[in-house]
């Protein structure tokens, strides 16, 4: 039995993280699309025909249910793939609607209308894609009425990430950080709306300061996820648990490592 996380690269990994501390006795295959990340560079056409050929290899792969732990994937590709149909048995569900549900302090699958919250001002960051895409404002609107959101396109800092250069992704935060305030100079809270982010969660609170509450994925997709398969233990799955990349299996593992603060070995998707 295996539950299906995927990222376009080492980001998802915090989801992850979350996801095994909090379902201990659940098995999950993790992919990383390595090789073709950066998504949030890309077009969304683009981002939505590699997330659909990594979601299909999931399934093909005995994973019922795949989690999107890619907002730049959510945004572009999940509509798109769930209008479509998916295969009988098989579900694709994505990272934005917990995150949002916590900033409108809504119980889990609280679907009422859209009513007033306490944040009135939220800074949202994310990768180039996820902001031209405004579905986190879409999602928004249907559950809170009344908070503007200010979002900064963080360029470079995913890169930065991936290649493993700490000290760019740390540079490129702090400056992304000073352009959100000089837009919103008092958020009072603040979204990290892509996976990789919270690798740097740190840096954005420092930068942002003690004030600005930060919401960051993990416990949340992992809070919900545990919800869904209590609901659905069908959806658990036959395929093995392990990690995948669609990039270079030694190098991916190698940083997986230095992130999670433990031995993590990739193998080729
Ligand atoms: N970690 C991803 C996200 O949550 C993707 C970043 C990228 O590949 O640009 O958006």
């Amino acid at each position: 039995m295996a539950v299906g996380i995927f990222d376009s690269g080492l980001g998802g990994l915090t989801v992850l993280d979350a996801v095994q501390k909090r379902l201990p006795e659940v098995d999950f295959l993790y992919y990383g699309d390595n090789s073709h990340a950066p998504y949030g560079v890309r077009d969304a056409e683009d981002i939505f025909q590699l997330t659909q050929a990594a979601v299909h290899n999931m399934w093909d792969r005995g994973c019922d249910l795949v989690i999107l732990a890619c907002n730049t994937a959510s945004a572009a590709a999940l509509r798109r793939m769930q209008e479509a149909g998916v295969p009988q048995g098989k579900r694709v569900l994505g990272v934005f609607v917990p995150l949002i549900e916590a900033l409108t302090e809504r119980e889990w699958g609280d679907n009422s209308p859209p009513r007033e919250v306490a944040v009135k001002h939220v800074a949202l960051f994310a990768t180039p894609a996820t902001v031209a895409s405004r579905a986190f404002q879409r999602e928004l609107a249907f559950r809170a009425i009344g908070v503007d959101v200010e979002a900064q396109a963080c360029g470079g800092v995913v890169d930065a990430i991936e290649d493993g250069d700490m000290i760019l992704a740390e540079a490129l935060v702090k400056s992304h950080v000073d352009a959100l305030l000089r837009k919103m100079p008092k958020p009072e809270a603040a979204i990290l709306g892509c996976t990789h982010y919270p690798l740097m969660e740190p840096v954005f609170q420092a930068a942002l300061g003690a004030d600005v509450q930060v919401f960051s994925q993990g416990r949340l997709v992992a809070d919900s996820l545990a919800h869904y398969l209590d609901r659905r233990p069908q959806m658990l799955g036959t395929g093995a648990g392990g990690y995948v990349t669609t990039g270079n299996p030694a190098r991916v593992s190698s940083r997986a490592t230095q992130f999670l603060r433990r031995e993590i070995t990739f193998d080729a998707a």
